[in-house]
């Protein structure tokens, strides 16, 4: 005779086990990643209206420049709640550099391929999504080149024009204020093109708005 009470068991704890298996973005990392793209935006708008007022205009220059300071602070501070998640969690495994070349290699041109090809084909992604390696190759080097320099140089810049005064001898050693500032727009413009492209990767899933959800929900809608 079947046991039920084990039977019930067990699909209790595969249904559990499941569960663990799809939720791919925790709590912290969801909060950090929709304000951070709140914010960017502000500043996107903000950093427009300073830099080219004759394109954008919708607020007076003290205005614009109060808001672009709180924000980037706000920006900052966000940043370092994402980097403490990632730091004192297992789930730093996401952002581990695959550091053999021909497998980075083989997953990176097959990654490309899809994206070129295959997904107008209706094959699905090479990359199998799990909530301790959810990157694909492309995502992944992306990510860890924009979260651990490019963002931070955009802090860095910003932090340097916030004060030229305290930070005159930084400025100096680095080449002066017009280096700076220049850095900072090149890397304006790296956002203004990033956020575009990676909004719409975003919505290249089963439906344009099933990786949005996961980004709010949590959990990878099964294929
Ligand atoms: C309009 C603004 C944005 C939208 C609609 C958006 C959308 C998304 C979506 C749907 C995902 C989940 C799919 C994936 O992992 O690729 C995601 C993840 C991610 N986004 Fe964005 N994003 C925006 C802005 C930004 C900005 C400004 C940054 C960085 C400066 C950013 C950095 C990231 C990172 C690092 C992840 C992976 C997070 C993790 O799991 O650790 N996003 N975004």
């Amino acid at each position: 005779m079947v046991n039920i009470q084990s039977e019930k068991e067990r699909i209790e704890s595969w249904k559990k086990a499941r569960k663990a298996e799809l939720y791919i973005n925790p709590l912290p990392v969801r909060i950090w990643h929709w304000l951070n793209a709140l914010g960017f935006i502000i500043l996107i708008l903000s950093g427009t209206q300073l830099r080219y007022p004759n394109l954008f205009n919708v607020m007076s220059f003290e205005t614009a420049v109060r808001t672009h300071n709180w924000v980037a602070f706000a920006v900052i501070a966000n940043y370092c709640v994402w980097l403490g998640f990632y730091l004192f969690s297992d789930r730093i495994t996401v952002y581990h550099p695959e550091l053999n070349p021909k497998k980075f290699f083989d997953k990176a041109f097959a990654q490309m391929r899809y994206y070129g090809y295959g997904i107008f084909r209706g094959e699905s992604s090479p990359h199998k999504v799990r909530p301790y390696d959810k990157f694909n190759p492309m995502q992944s080097i992306t990510y860890q080149i924009v979260m651990l320099l490019v963002v931070p140089a955009q802090f860095f810049t910003g932090l340097l024009m916030w004060d030229v005064k305290r930070f005159e001898s930084w400025i100096a050693f680095l080449g002066g204020i017009e280096v700076i500032g220049t850095v900072h727009v090149l890397i304006y413009i790296f956002f203004l093109a990033f956020t575009s492209v990676h909004a719409y990767m975003g919505a290249l899933g089963r439906s344009p708005a099933t990786h949005f959800r996961e980004m709010f929900t949590g959990y990878e809608e099964e294929h």
